[in-house]
């Protein structure tokens, strides 16, 4: 009766303490957790443990019946002990691959969103074009002295011609010196041939500014310069880089000039370049047609101008043009339109843009 009475006691014991090491299994976040449950268990002086101990100060009889009640509870803790350590680690390894898991399908990089805006890329195509005619690039501030803008290209203060730049005026800077907006590139041929010694072949692709705004004008557009310098330049090598350039850029074979005599205060002479064009059936086609595209001015180098710019006039000659750049973009790639090219427009953009990785060469051409 006694011994019963003890052993219904221990019976509840080792089930309250089964019930209390599974939650404490299944509860142990990570290994060091479950150690813990181990060490106060399974380990010396754990609880299990001190019941096994516990067999020997027991009678025979009390040994037989607990004997296989302590055991089978000790193979049980430690069988749910192995488990559950084979279930962290499985759920440490799941978690390190979902973390250091690749994407193998992923792009090798992320698609270029962007696109070139159509006057960088025939900003590209030009200084291409022309980098096969041996020009370097050449550069210069769009806030310009108002001396490289127009005293050196002999157009002295008062002179009517400035009247003619609707020019932007630039508050005095701290140097004394007046400053504008350019008005055009020219002034850098100015600053080109202070700089540096004849033979010079050099383009200018840039902005210039003036107070003038509708569909083919706006305040601020873009022209391309040239500037070459040397012994025997003429009008002839003018045509020449002109048609060459031309025929180069529209990507057609035939292009036919025409030179209209014209004024610049920094030429003399001064000619206008059209080129011969179609745009009857609503396509431009250069090559053939009744109709003239305009160009822009160019001529020889006004022997004032070379003299004011450190270069002997006696010794060398050279020819300049600028050409209105934007115009040719909207010619060639069709739009009808000057303003949206300095709207921001994302969708005119992505519509007129071009691959943002696809540089213009003569070899692959030029607008593919
Ligand atoms: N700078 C002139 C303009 O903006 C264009 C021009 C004419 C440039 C003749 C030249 C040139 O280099 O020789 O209207």
């Amino acid at each position: 009766m006694q011994v019963d009475e003890s052993s219904s006691f221990q019976m509840n014991d080792v089930e309250s303490l089964e019930r209390k090491l599974s939650a404490d299994i299944a509860a142990a976040g990570d290994e060091s957790a479950l150690e813990t449950v181990r060490v106060a268990s399974l380990g010396k002086k754990g609880a299990v443990s001190e019941l096994l101990k516990s067999l020997g100060s027991m009678s025979p009889e009390e040994r037989r019946e607990n004997g296989p009640l302590f055991n089978g509870l000790r193979d049980r803790v430690a069988m749910a002990i192995a488990e559950r350590k084979a279930a962290l680690a499985r759920e440490a390894l799941d978690a390190r691959l979902a973390f250091e898991r690749i994407d193998v399908t992923l792009p090798v990089r992320p698609e270029p969103r962007g696109t070139i805006h159509p006057v960088s890329q025939v900003q590209d195509e030009i200084t291409a074009i022309f980098a096969d005619l041996g020009f370097a690039v050449a550069e210069g501030p769009d806030v310009e002295y108002d001396d490289y803008n127009f005293t050196k290209l002999n157009i002295p203060p008062d002179h009517p011609a400035r009247q003619m730049h609707d020019t932007f005026y630039v508050a005095r800077q701290s140097d004394g010196e007046r400053h504008v907006l350019r008005t055009h590139t020219s002034p850098v041929q100015a600053r080109v041939m202070l700089k540096q010694k004849p033979p010079i072949r050099v383009i200018v692709p840039g902005r210039a500014y003036r107070r003038d705004s509708d569909a083919t004008h706006t305040p601020m557009f873009h022209q391309l310069e040239a500037l070459v310098i040397d012994e025997e330049t003429n009008l002839g090598h003018l045509r020449w880089v002109v048609e060459q350039f031309c025929s180069a850029f529209f990507e057609v074979d035939k292009i036919e000039l025409r030179a209209r005599p014209s004024f610049f205060p920094f030429t003399e002479p001064s000619v206008e370049w059209d080129m011969r064009c179609d745009r009857s059936g609503g396509q431009i086609k250069f090559g053939t047609g009744n109709d003239w595209l305009e160009l822009g001015g160019s001529g020889m180098v006004h022997p004032r101008v070379l003299e004011m710019c450190g270069i002997d006039p006696a010794r060398y000659q050279g020819f300049a043009f600028g050409f209105g750049l934007d115009r040719m973009a909207m010619l060639k790639y069709g739009a009808p339109d000057l303003r949206p090219f300095f709207d921001s427009d994302l969708r005119w953009l992505r519509h007129y843009g071009f691959a943002a990785l696809d540089l213009p060469t003569l070899d692959a051409g030029l607008s593919r």
